[in-house]
């Protein structure tokens, strides 16, 4: 069976949940301490409307993972900045998933206009930092100690990725 790389709908967002609440309480890929509620994740669908990019991988009517760009910051001279997430189901990493998934997100996000893609990642997280700096993310800085999770403390590399207008119009 082949992967679709495609748009979420709203239909998917139980999908998107579970993925990622999977993490929660195993993994410090996301300082959340609790699961994210059906309603927390249906406020984050709203959020993103029609100009903030989510997009699932799909295989055998199943969803593997999904990627996003998420508004960086409410207030309006960030509006050209937005924060990227990816998550893949546990059983399906290393297919390539998170990095088409993260393609296709980084294109829609050029064609809507965004200039600059920041990901947050947890320091021991090297596979997602390699996925990041293969796809032009570079490092823009570091948080010592930010966190406190599974009784220590957890820092943050800035990965910050430059938007080529072009970048919509040819693969990533
Ligand atoms: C990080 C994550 C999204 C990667 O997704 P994936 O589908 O497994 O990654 P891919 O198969 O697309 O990997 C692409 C490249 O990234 C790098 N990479 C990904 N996972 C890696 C790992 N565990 N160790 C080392 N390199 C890794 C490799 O360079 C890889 O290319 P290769 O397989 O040809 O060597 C996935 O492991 C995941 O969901 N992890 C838990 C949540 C998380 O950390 N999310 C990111 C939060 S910012």
């Amino acid at each position: 069976m082949s992967l679709r790389i495609r748009a979420a709908v709203a239909g998917d967002l139980s999908a998107i949940n579970a993925i990622y609440n999977y993490y929660v309480p195993i993994s410090p890929a996301t300082f959340a301490t609790e699961p994210m509620t059906a309603a927390e994740r249906a406020s984050w669908w709203a959020r993103h409307g029609d100009r903030y990019p989510i997009s699932v991988a799909e295989r055998a009517g199943e969803v593997l993972g999904w990627a996003s760009l998420s508004p960086y910051s409410d207030r309006g001279g960030y509006r050209f900045t937005v924060e990227s997430s990816v998550y893949v189901r546990a059983d399906a990493q290393r297919q390539g998933i998170g990095q088409s998934l993260m393609r296709e997100v980084l294109a829609r996000g050029a064609r809507a206009g965004f200039h600059r893609v920041l990901a947050k990642i947890e320091s021991s997280q090297s596979g997602s930092i390699a996925l990041h700096r293969d796809l032009g993310f570079r490092e823009a800085g570091r948080l010592d100690e930010v966190g406190h999770k599974f009784g220590r403390w957890l820092s943050t590399v800035l990965l910050l990725r430059e938007q080529a207008a072009e970048d919509g119009d040819r693969a990533i």
